[in-house]
């Protein structure tokens, strides 16, 4: 069983495809067995308490340092002693000692085509700006493993989607989400509990 931690800081939408992917038997041999938020508010925890997973909230703004926020979210994830890491939505910078801690073991979903519009200032709406912006066809989302760079890790799986005429930012967005985040990540955690992925190291 892959005990799975998905850590969250909005509404929570991946969180919920992940929830129903394992109800309906999409994803199997996983348990989500924590999720974790920054933002105490992130309707995601709703999401969390609704379908009876224990969810907490660690927010930077209540440590001294940002040291002790990286050891005490560090030291909660290897307490639970989760197989694997999911960022669904997660705004924080992703602290080095928690890729050591879990190396190989921690995935994120990136609303693009990765290498296109990801690093540093994209995320979110940012993301689907940049795209129409540069006026590419086509974008998607990327699954891909977690190194101690941002977004730069190994790729797992990506999945495009066209760019219509008329597209907002917002409209974008919800497209990718619906046709490309929903369907790829629920399936690259399937593929990590059956072996279907190598857990880079
Ligand atoms: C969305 O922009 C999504 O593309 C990205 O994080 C944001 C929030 O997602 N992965 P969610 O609804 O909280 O899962």
């Amino acid at each position: 069983m892959l005990k799975t931690a998905v850590l969250v800081s909005g509404g929570g939408t991946n969180l919920q495809a992940i929830i129903d992917a394992v109800k309906e038997g999409k994803i199997t041999h996983t348990e989500i067995s924590l999720v974790i938020s920054n933002n105490q508010n992130a309707y995601a925890l709703e999401r969390a308490k609704n379908a009876g997973i224990p969810s907490m909230c660690i927010s930077p703004k209540v440590y001294e340092t940002r040291e002790e926020f990286h050891k005490v979210l560090t030291k909660t994830l290897k307490d639970a002693g989760v197989d694997l890491i999911v960022l669904a939505g997660f705004l924080v910078a992703i602290p080095e000692m928690l890729v050591k801690e879990f190396p190989g073991k921690i995935i994120n979903i990136h609303p693009s085509l990765i290498p296109s519009f990801c690093g540093v200032g994209y995320y979110g709406l940012k993301v689907h700006e940049a795209a129409l912006a540069r006026g590419v066809k086509v974008t998607g989302a990327t699954v891909h493993f977690v190194d101690c760079g941002m977004d730069t890790g190994p790729i797992i799986l990506q999945k495009a989607v066209a760019v219509e005429e008329g597209d907002t930012p917002e409209i974008l967005q919800r497209r990718v989400m619906e046709q490309a985040e929903w369907i790829i990540l629920p399936q690259a955690i399937d593929m990590i509990a059956n072996g279907k992925v190598n857990q880079r190291k």
